[in-house]
């Protein structure tokens, strides 16, 4: 019996989504026979029942191209804006779409939403396989995921570019790079760019260990440092802050002082944010330098996917019409070793993240070249 299967992308979107729709698309048809329903934009489609049919034309020409021809949302299947514009639990209702459409499975690409909603759904009866896209590189049980190399490529050129007019204008220049609360891409970005200093979310950084690396730069003669920063990066003051800010606003809650509380909730909110504008302040007061920043922000994200994910991609989504075919499911598909594509439970995936391991050999090469990680 013809297999039927859907498809969705979950989550924010990543170079290479549409060469993995193409992957698993044309092998589910041509090698298995299976009918592709796509669903638009991630589960919301799946509510609405918006559907694409995968198949013949509209996986042609879309190998190189960026985004997701399906859309994608944010939205899980716990929490799903209703009509009342309040947020619902829509899991029954999805799983009525599977069960009234027939599915034998239902494939869910992304990255760390993507894995939990589909967590969620196999705990509820379905047949569920996901496969590890997202640029942030933040999956555990994966090497790497499809997205990953293109945006590490734009964040290096980024830097590549920047560096030359940071060194005519004897400026600092603040790169902040994607990622969440993970520091693989400014990691990889800092270290392919040549970046003077890095600072990534697993080393809180120390505004004086930052502050003698550029004035010993500047001692060497040169004129211009480059940083690259995490999104997701935190100084030392501020988790020290929050630790006792934390502790105060207890006392203070506990007391009746209203005042306080709200003095200090806007210390609390000043500390919160903006760390690339707050460090950007605070290096030109100390360095009497300019400072500038760049926010690469969604061009990461957008824009055809590089080779390398374009192969990843084909691999991960051929693999897993082959994995739909011999009834693998309740699985992610990881990448092990070089090249190796192997199912690891989506219970050890879903709700955990891969940070950077403080004796990774990126982190050693970037100190053995003298790079400041602001620690
Ligand atoms: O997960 C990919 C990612 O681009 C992160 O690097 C970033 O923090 C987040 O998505 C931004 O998401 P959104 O577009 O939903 O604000």
């Amino acid at each position: 019996m013809t297999k039927k299967i859907g498809i969705l992308t979950a989550g924010g979107d990543s170079p290479g989504l549409n060469a993995v729709l193409r992957g698993v698309g044309k092998a589910a048809h041509a090698m298995y026979g299976m009918q592709v329903i796509g669903f638009q934009d991630g589960f919301s489609g799946m509510l609405d029942l918006r559907t694409v049919d995968l198949e013949g034309s509209i996986l042609s020409n879309i190998l190189t191209a960026g985004g997701t021809i399906l859309g994608t949302s944010r939205d899980r299947p716990q929490q799903m804006l209703g009509k009342d514009g309040q947020m619902q639990d829509k899991t029954a209702e999805i799983i009525q779409t599977y069960r009234n459409l027939s599915l034998d499975a239902l494939v869910c690409l992304g990255g760390s939403d993507a894995q939990e909603s589909a967590c969620h759904l196999m705990h509820n009866g379905l047949n569920v396989i996901t496969l590890p896209v997202t640029i942030d590189n933040d999956l555990v049980e994966t090497n790497t995921s499809v997205g990953f190399d293109t945006a590490l490529g734009v964040a290096a050129e980024a830097i590549d570019r920047l560096h030359t007019t940071a060194s005519s204008v004897h400026r600092i220049i603040i790169v902040e790079i994607m990622g969440k609360q993970t520091g693989w891409l400014t990691l990889g970005a800092g270290v392919a760019g040549g970046a003077d200093v890095i600072l990534i979310p697993e080393l809180p950084y120390d505004e004086q260990s930052i502050l003698k690396a550029i004035q010993e730069r500047n001692q060497a003669g040169k004129r211009f440092s480059m940083l690259a920063v995490s999104e997701g990066a935190v100084s030392k003051d501020t988790i020290e802050f929050f630790e006792k800010a934390k502790k105060t606003n207890e006392r203070l809650r506990s007391g009746s002082d209203q005042e306080k509380v709200a003095s200090r909730l806007d210390q609390i909110e000043q500390h919160s944010g903006g760390t690339t504008i707050h460090l950007a302040n605070q290096l030109e007061k100390l360095t009497g330098m300019e400072a500038r920043i760049t926010i690469l922000g969604y061009l990461q994200r957008g824009g055809t996917p590089s080779a390398t994910d374009r192969v990843l991609a084909t691999q991960l989504g051929t693999a897993c019409a082959a994995a739909i075919h011999s009834g693998k499911f309740g699985v992610m598909l990881g990448v092990h070793g070089a090249n190796l594509i192997e199912p690891v439970p989506l219970e050890k995936v879903a709700g955990k993240f891969k940070t950077v391991p403080l004796d990774h050999p990126w982190i050693h090469g970037a100190r053995m070249v003298g790079t400041n990680l602001g620690d």
